[in-house]
C-alpha cells in the first residue's frame, strides 16, 4: 500500500471528519488535508487520494469539488466518502465527474449518514440522530481497510 492523502471538507456538525478520524486512528499515515484551510496541495506524491465530504444539496462541498478541479492529478486512485442526511447514490455523482474528467481511477465509494440539522429538521432536533454512529465508523474503517 502506497501512500494515501484524503481532502474533506466537514463544516455542518463534523461528522465526514468523524469518519475520517477513525480511519486515521487505523492508519495514522494517512494525510488529512482540510480544504478549507489549504487551497493548493501537491497530491503528485500520494498513490491514492480520497475526496470526503458532507453533502450539500445533493452534491460534495463546493469549496471540495473545487479543490479537487485545482490540485487533483491525472490518473491517480481516487475513492469518495461522504455523510449525509440522505446518503443516496447520487450524492457522489458531482465528485465522480470531476474524478472522471482527470482520468482517475476509483477504486471505492462510501457513504454513511450524518446528523443533519438542516432548515427544518433543526426543529426536530435534526435527522439522522447518533450518526456517523460506532457502526458507522467501523464499516469505514472496513471500507479503507479493503481498499
Ligand atoms: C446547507 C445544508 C444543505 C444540505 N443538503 C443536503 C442534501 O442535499 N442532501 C443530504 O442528504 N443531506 C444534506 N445536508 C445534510 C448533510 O449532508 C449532513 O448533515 C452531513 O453529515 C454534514 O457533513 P459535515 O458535518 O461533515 O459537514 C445538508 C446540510 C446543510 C447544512
Amino acid at each position: 500500500m502506497g501512500k494515501t492523502a484524503i481532502a474533506y471538507y466537514s463544516k455542518h456538525q463534523g461528522n465526514t471528519k468523524k469518519v475520517l478520524d477513525a480511519i486515521k486512528e487505523y492508519d495514522p499515515e494517512v494525510e488529512l488535508i482540510d480544504v478549507t484551510e489549504k487551497h493548493e496541495a501537491d497530491l503528485t506524491k500520494y498513490d491514492r487520494i480520497g475526496l470526503a465530504s458532507g453533502i450539500y444539496y445533493t452534491k460534495f462541498a463546493e469549496q471540495l469539488l473545487n479543490f479537487a478541479k485545482v490540485n487533483l492529478p491525472t490518473g491517480k486512485d481516487v475513492f469518495f466518502i461522504a455523510t449525509a442526511g440522505n446518503p443516496i447514490s447520487m450524492n457522489f455523482n458531482s465528485v465522480a465527474s470531476i474524478a472522471t474528467s482527470k482520468h482517475c481511477n476509483e477504486i471505492g465509494r462510501f457513504q454513511c449518514p450524518g446528523l443533519d440539522k438542516f432548515g427544518p429538521f433543526k426543529m426536530f432536533g435534526g435527522i439522522q440522530k447518533g450518526h456517523p454512529t460506532e457502526d458507522d465508523l467501523k464499516n469505514a474503517v472496513e471500507f479503507y481497510r479493503n481498499l
